[in-house]
């Protein structure tokens, strides 16, 4: 991603912000784009393009927990663990996931198809406990065998749409 590529993504929306330091989280989740993540390359696009420093925008990047300063799979599985979803099996849930995938908890399978991460809450309390894939829909309630089933079709080529990467 090229700073170009970015001020051209940023011209049309810049007004919708005027306070420039709200243009960063645009700009990052733009330059993540394909490849699911922000390597310093990005972000020093981004810092170059928004008018900050690199230091500033890795501040930005590494507080939001759906901005990926490390490398990730093609899927991100993001299971949450706050309250409501605690209270209802959200431990189980991810333990259940981690085993799967054969993790020992947060990380990438060795495929580079799946990142398992705990989150806080999606915004799906009344579905508890839940996930994310990606940005996509939160799913929820997840029983572990949902969950089963769900990586399973994400395996499947080609990727299923209603999960909206
Ligand atoms: Fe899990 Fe809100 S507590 S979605």
């Amino acid at each position: 991603m090229t700073v170009a590529e970015i001020e051209q993504y940023l011209a049309p929306i810049r007004h919708e912000y005027p306070d420039p330091r709200s243009l960063i989280i645009p700009a990052l989740k733009y330059a993540q784009g394909d490849a699911g993540w922000l390597p310093p390359e990005a972000m020093a696009a981004v810092a170059e393009a928004t008018g900050f420093s690199q230091a500033y925008v890795e501040s930005v990047a590494t507080f939001y927990d759906r901005l990926y300063v490390d490398e990730v799979g093609r899927y991100c599985i993001n299971v949450c663990v706050t309250l409501s979803c605690m209270l209802r099996g959200s431990d189980e849930l991810f333990e259940h996931i981690a085993d799967y995938l054969g993790l020992d908890g947060e990380g990438t399978t060795d495929d580079g198809m799946f990142t398992l991460a705990r989150v806080q809450c999606i915004g799906a309390c009344d579905r508890a406990p839940c996930l994310q894939v990606d940005s996509g829909v939160q799913l929820g309630p997840l029983e572990p065998a949902d969950a089963t089933c769900l990586i399973d079709d994400l395996r499947a080529e080609p990727a299923p749409a209603r999960y909206d990467r």
